[in-house]
Order: structure tokens, then sequence, then C-alpha cells
């Protein structure tokens, strides 16, 4: 809790901006100090080299978003979809220049918790961490329903059975509960707290996997093509472009998991922005693809709103439901390694917030029989499985691209921030045409972030404000960079601001 007035001495009272608690600063050397590395990435075990950062990009950001989200992507733009997503792209190009430069500036684990940590202070800090429940945490709920409507697909091919929509869907959609998003969470659970994550090996094969599911449904696809299908091209006009780019932008969230990976890449100020980029370009030309011969095969209003429609339109041009059992039987292969990669990243952050004093230190526990965090994966599974239950999809996935547009635009901030206070710090990376790459990163989040549309912006508005209470009254009150840097009450503020004085000042 902030000291009282009356305790604070006249000193205390005039320290400088970085000293008060929401403007608390980590310094990067402090960050890296405490991963166990250092600027040069010795210390901790580096495994990764290029190409597995990028098969473990590839295997957090293909996912629901195209499987699923394309039929919703569709129903907002029609044809000019491929519109949609090239400006979903862009935003996520100029904010990956931006991680690219954090992620090998301030190479550990973290993300944009850390980077904000490092350089807008604590409070930030600590909504970021908050939003990140929204890109981790919703997120794995959204990815879970997507899946369970290829199960289900995949059911239906295999035996002609489906599970009922009361129990394959939430209430908005025409059901009662989601039992089979429920059931693959508890599954991701169960695998985490044993410590089974994907083997390297493993995360190369299912993001070849999916490339190849999406490669295969492009070929069948492209073979029924009508150009006749993508006019009108913009039914709905730039409204429904916008609105479309922002359900879009869901089908790329994941590319900065890359930078939560920081402490185990080998050569990270070179691999990190470099798998990035190629990450976003390889998925951009693979969903232009996807969506182009989607449509072609079948007229966006068909596609509109479809459950499971990559199936429905491989099922379609073949007319048999074998070719669309193969692309459910990928999506579900491919859809559980994503929630089981965006479950771990959220245990991780909340690792990460727990170790700093602003969340319960139960989310830092590692049971001593599994080495793993075993009460916070539990917490995770059964917290995110109630919205993966009863929230329809559009309003989870809408949810997870407001957080994490929010998110982009701080970290757009970050970087011109460090390049401020820090600008001696080592950077193999650096942002092109600075300022203007992060500048039109924050431009491309705020023009999405419109497009997600009034009542997400009442929802995140709400959800922020239950932050910045959680924030007041727990994580201000228990965070250990406070502890380390607050004087006693008699000290005064002179030890306050020598402990600051090592530290970047935010601009404020
Ligand atoms: N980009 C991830 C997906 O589409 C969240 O599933």
């Amino acid at each position: 809790m902030r000291p009282s007035a009356a305790r604070r001495s006249p000193q205390a009272r005039r320290a400088p901006l970085a000293a008060r608690p929401g403007l608390r600063v980590k310094s990067p050397d402090a960050l890296l100090a405490e991963s166990g590395t250092d600027l040069d990435g010795n210390g901790l075990a580096r495994s990764m080299g290029l190409f597995q950062v990028v098969c473990f990009g590839i295997g957090a950001i293909v996912g629901t978003g195209i499987f699923v989200g394309l039929s919703d992507t569709v129903a907002h733009a029609g044809p000019a979809v491929l519109i949609s997503f090239i400006l979903a792209a862009l935003t996520c190009i100029f904010t990956a220049f931006s991680f690219a430069e954090l992620g090998g500036a301030i190479p550990v684990s973290g993300s944009s918790y850390s980077y904000a940590y490092a350089t807008l202070g604590e409070r930030t800090a600590f909504l970021v961490g908050w939003c990140l429940l929204l890109e981790y945490g919703v997120s794995v709920s959204a990815v879970a329903v997507g899946w369970g409507q290829y199960l289900n697909e995949l059911l239906g091919s295999l035996t002609g059975w489906q599970l009922p929509a009361a129990l394959a869907s939430p209430p908005g959609d025409g059901g009662i509960v989601n039992v089979p998003a429920v059931v693959v969470l508890l599954l991701a659970a169960t695998l985490l707290v044993r410590g089974i994550r994907e083997s390297a090996r493993a995360t190369a094969a299912m993001a070849v996997l999916k490339i190849a599911v999406l490669l295969l449904f492009c070929a069948i696809a492209l073979s029924a093509f009508r150009d006749g299908n993508l006019t009108p091209f913009a039914p709905e006009g730039v409204a429904g472009i916008t609105s479309g780019a922002s359900v879009a932008f869901f089908s790329y969230i994941g590319f900065d998991a890359i930078t939560t990976a920081g402490e185990e890449v080998k050569n990270p100020r070179r691999n990190i922005p470099l798998a990035i980029m190629i990450c976003i370009g390889v998925v951009t030309v693979l969903y232009c693809l996807v969506a182009l011969s989607a449509i072609g095969a079948l007229s966006a209003g068909d596609v509109a709103d479809k459950p499971a429609a990559l199936s429905l339109i491989v099922n379609h041009v073949t007319h048999s439901a074998v070719g669309g059992g193969v692309i459910a039987f990928g999506a579900v292969v491919a859809i559980a390694s994503v929630v089981l990669a965006v479950m771990y990243g959220q245990t991780r952050i909340l690792m990460s917030m727990s170790r700093d004093g602003l969340i319960p230190r139960v989310f830092a526990r590692i049971s001593p029989r599994t080495a793993t965090p075993v009460a916070n994966t539990w917490i995770v599974a059964v917290v995110f499985a109630v919205p993966a239950a009863v929230v329809p999809l559009d309003v989870v996935m809408n949810l997870t691209t407001i957080g994490t547009l929010a998110i982009m635009a701080v970290v757009n901030v970050s970087v011109m921030v460090l390049r401020r206070t820090r600008p001696g710090l080592a950077r193999r990376f650096r942002v092109p045409l600075f300022p203007v790459s992060p500048l039109l990163g924050i431009a491309f989040s705020l023009y999405l972030i419109y497009g997600t549309g009034r009542a997400t912006w009442l929802e995140f508005a709400g959800f922020l404000v239950v932050g910045a209470v959680v924030y007041a009254l727990y994580g201000r009150r228990h965070s250990r960079l406070r502890t380390a840097q607050e004087p006693m009450p008699d000290e005064g503020a002179q030890s306050s601001e020598e402990a600051h004085r090592s530290e970047p000042a935010p601009l404020s």
C-alpha cells in the first residue's frame, strides 16, 4: 500500500515520477539478470535454432482463426476478406518490428509484459499482463471452441453421428454447454502439469502438418474455382473490410509468443526478429491463398458464418465426406497444438507476474514432484473453461483481439521509450524507418480496435477497470520491485531516488 502522506518525508513527497508506485520501472539489466542470462545470450541453455523458432511461431499462430474464423471474416467483408487479411498483416508487421527490437534488446521470457515493465512502469506492465489474460487465456477458450467444431465434423465423417448442438455450442449459439471445448482444455492441462509439452520435433511436425492441410485444402478448393464468386467484391464496403480486418487479426495472434521463448533461443538478437518476419510472411501468403480458394469454390454468402467451413467446402467440391474428414482430422490435431502452446504461454506469463509480486504467489509455485506449476495450470484451465463452455465464439474472439491490439499499441510505445531512455543498449535489430514504423503500428492497432465494435469496446473497458482495481488493491502493495526500491519510512526519499538513479526514466 502507498505510504500515507503523514508518514512520508518531504523528500519522499517530491520523489521523481519514476519513483511513484505505478511508474516504477524494472531495468533491462535487472530483467536479464533475473533470467540468468546476459545481453550476449550467455546463461541458460539455448536450444532453439531459427527453424525451430519459426515452427514454434507457426505452431502458435495457425489455428482456429483460419480454420474457423475465416467464415466469420467472410461474413463481414465478403470476397474483400483478402484486403482484411492484408490490413491485419500490416498491423502485425509494423508491431512485429517493435517486438523484434525489444525481443532482441531484452531477450527474456515475459514478452510485452516485461517490455512494459522496463519502459512504461509497473502499472502499465500490470495492465499489459492483465490484457495478456485476453490474448492467452480467453484466446485459449476461443481456440478450444474452434477445436470442438472440427472434432464434431470429424465424428460426423467417421461415424455419421455428431454431438447434439445442446452439448457442442454455448447458449448464445443455440446450445447449452460446449463440452468438447472444456474437454480439450482439461486434456491440455493434464499434459502440461505432467511436464509434457510438445518436443521441438513435435512442434516442427505440427507446423508442417498445418501448412500441408491448408495447402491440401487450397489444391482441392482451387479445382472448383469460379471467378464469378469474387463479385460483388466488397458487399459491405469499407466498414465491412474494417470489421473483417479486426476478425482476421485473430488468426495472426501468437507471433509474439516467439518473444516469450527469448531465453531458449540461440543467438536471439538475430533469430527472434528474423523468425517473426518469416512467420508473418508465410502465414499471410497462406491465409490469402486459403481465403481466395474458399470463396472461389463456394460463394462468400455460402461460406459466411458456417461452422468447420473448410471441411464443408471440401465436402462440397468432392461430393463426399472423406475429404472434409481429412481436413477435420488435420484441424483437430493442429488446433490442439495451439491449445497446448497458448495455455503454456499463459501459465508462464502468470509465473513472471507472480514472481514480481503482482499476483498471488500460488501462480509461481512449482510442484516438486513434476517440476511444473501445477496449481497455476489448473487454475488457468478451470477459469478459462468457463468462457469456452458458455460464451459464443465471436465474443471470445473479439475480446482476445481487442486485448491483443491494446498490448500491441503499448509495445510500439515501449520501443520508442526505450530508444529514448536507453539509447546505448545493444540492439541487433533496429526498427526500420523509426519512429514511423511504431507510429504506424499504433495507428493500425487503433484502427482495428475501432473495427471490433462498440459492444467489444465496452466489455474491454470494464475488463480494464477491474484490472486497475486489482492492481490498486493487490499488485501495488505486493510488488517485489517496490519492496526492493521503496525506502523505509524514516529513510526518506534519498534511498528511493538512489534506487532509481540507474533506472531509465519513463516518459511522462
Ligand atoms: N492465431 C491463433 C489461432 O488462430 C490464436 O488459433
